[in-house]
């Protein structure tokens, strides 16, 4: 029988479970079979968007459809191909232990019985008029069975990982973990029946209880079973992370190695994790890992910088105090100079300096013609009648009513003139007044103010006189 013979066939008995199958029969519409199946998941493969090496999904919409259409004339093929080496359909159902299923395949290439059996004819007869037995060679019937061994064996740890039952070679996603990793987790106070796997790898050979690594919402766990069977638990908490070191990449047949270095909080100085490269699955752990460490410092530093910027009010407000003291300091310090620099204008143990006239004085008295303002009689003048005319004679009134006795510009009437009467005793403004300039004004009085011209009442003698007291006694 040939491929399109046995396709035929096997469609046209679609639901046969009697009569006999050959060889052939039975392998081209496996081929047909294997065919079909490899179609339908390259087109379930365009539908999801994946490349077609990297689908393993045996449930996408043409697989199905393929399968329901195709699981009776194979189920037939199978019991048909059973019943021509005298074997009765049931043993079909041996492949449910999947050790069985090495038989069915060593069934399945043994050659047809010659001649009618109890399920019917040979079917080989009406095709070869001369019936011989064609047995397959030692070599093809071990090599198939060799090769049935080794995919039962495939099936059964892909079975036992995607149970949990045997780790799986790469790092799983918390909602890829079967159910039963879980359990087994938290039975050995790996993790907490609370928390949360976000992403697991186990380097175990044969349980994940052997040796593995996981994150949970706060913190990494790793852990070993030890030579004698001791389980050891590492784990740190994000928060106590400093730094992840890559120790070393790995490839498709060695895992990476990270360094988790711990903060002065850990309880480790660093842990050692091992991680599958396959499938990226150690970027993911370690990209998660950096992102939760980032999360949990970025907490205490945003309480930190919050306390800083507290900090920071209360020192600018504090500076802003102290400026302004200082201010304040300096403000004092100018004025005591100041008052300093005035006393020191002010001439000694002159009580009543104070209350005489400023210093120095406005002064916009007219001056003297150039020939009066140089004269000075004062070097034969009577400073004793000088100091009569200013204390007691002088008309109307003594000069010191309000010059004031200590030529100060202090006298009782003097306060309430405008301008005030001279401060003799004032350097900066009396350095400006020429004896000559003193005589003028005594003589003719200053017009507009208080000082009144004595022209009349002194004689130029006198003047001298008096000019010659005010310099030798008040100007200094
Ligand atoms: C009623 C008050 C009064 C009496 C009294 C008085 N003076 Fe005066 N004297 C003044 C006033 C006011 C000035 C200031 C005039 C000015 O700023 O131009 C002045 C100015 C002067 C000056 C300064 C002139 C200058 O160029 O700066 C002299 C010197 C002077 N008097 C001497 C005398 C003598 C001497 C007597 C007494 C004989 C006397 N005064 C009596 C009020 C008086």
């Amino acid at each position: 029988m040939n491929f399109v013979e046995a396709t035929k066939t096997c469609f046209i008995k679609y639901a046969d479970f009697s009569g006999r199958a050959s060889r052939s029969e039975y392998w081209y519409f496996s081929l047909f079979m294997l065919l079909l199946s490899i179609c339908s998941m390259i087109i379930d493969s365009i539908i999801a968007g994946v490349p077609f090496w990297e689908y393993d999904d045996w449930t996408g919409p043409a697989s199905l459809i393929v399968t329901i259409l195709t699981i009776l004339p194979a189920l037939g093929v199978s019991v048909r191909r059973l019943h021509d080496i005298d074997k009765s359909g049931w043993w079909i159902l041996i492949a449910f232990t999947f050790i069985g299923f090495i038989l069915l395949i060593h069934w399945a290439i043994k050659e047809s019985n010659i001649g009618d059996n109890q399920f019917g004819s040979d079917p080989l007869e009406k095709i070869n008029e001369e019936r011989i037995a064609k047995p397959i060679s030692k070599l093809v019937h071990f090599l198939v069975i060799f090769l049935a061994i080794i995919f039962t064996f495939f099936v059964l740890v892909g079975i036992g990982i995607k149970m949990g039952v045997i780790p799986d070679t790469m790092v799983l996603s918390g909602k890829d973990l079967a159910p039963y990793t879980r359990a087994k987790l938290v039975s050995n106070d790996i993790i907490l029946e609370s928390d949360n796997i976000i992403y697991f790898y186990s380097e175990g050979f044969l349980s994940v209880i052997e040796v593995g690594q996981l994150l949970t919402e706060d913190r990494i766990v790793s852990y070993e079973t030890t030579e004698n069977n001791q389980l050891e638990k590492y784990q740190m908490l994000y928060k106590n992370i400093k730094t992840i070191e890559l120790v070393e990449q790995g490839n498709f047949s060695s895992d990476s190695v990270y360094n988790i270095i711990g903060n002065e909080n850990a309880s480790y100085e660093s842990l050692t994790i091992l991680l599958s490269a396959e499938s990226d699955g150690d970027t993911k752990f370690i990209k998660e890992l950096e992102s939760r460490v980032l999360v949990h410092s970025v907490a205490p530093l945003e309480q930190d910088r919050l306390n800083l910027e507290e900090k920071g009010k209360r020192v600018a407000a504090l500076q802003l105090l102290n400026e302004e003291k200082r201010k304040l300091e300096e403000e004092k310090q100018r004025l005591k100079e100041e008052q300093e620099k005035f006393a020191r204008l002010m001439p000694r143990g002159n009580p009543s300096a104070k209350s005489g006239g400023k210093c120095p004085q406005p002064r916009k008295t007219k001056s003297a013609p150039g020939g009066i303002s140089k004269k000075d009689k004062t070097g034969k003048a009577n400073l004793a009648n000088g100091k009569k005319i200013y204390l007691k004679t002088a008309k109307p009134m003594a000069c010191k009513m309000c010059h004031g006795d200590k030529g100060d510009g202090g006298g009782k009437l003097g306060k309430a003139l405008k301008p005030r009467p001279r401060n003799f005793t004032c350097v900066a403004t009396m350095k400006k007044v020429s004896a000559g300039q003193m005589f003028y004004i005594i003589k003719n009085g200053s017009k507009g103010t208080g000082m009144v011209p004595h022209k009349k009442t002194l004689k130029d003698k006198e003047i001298w006189d008096v000019v010659k007291y005010i310099r030798t006694t008040f100007v200094k």
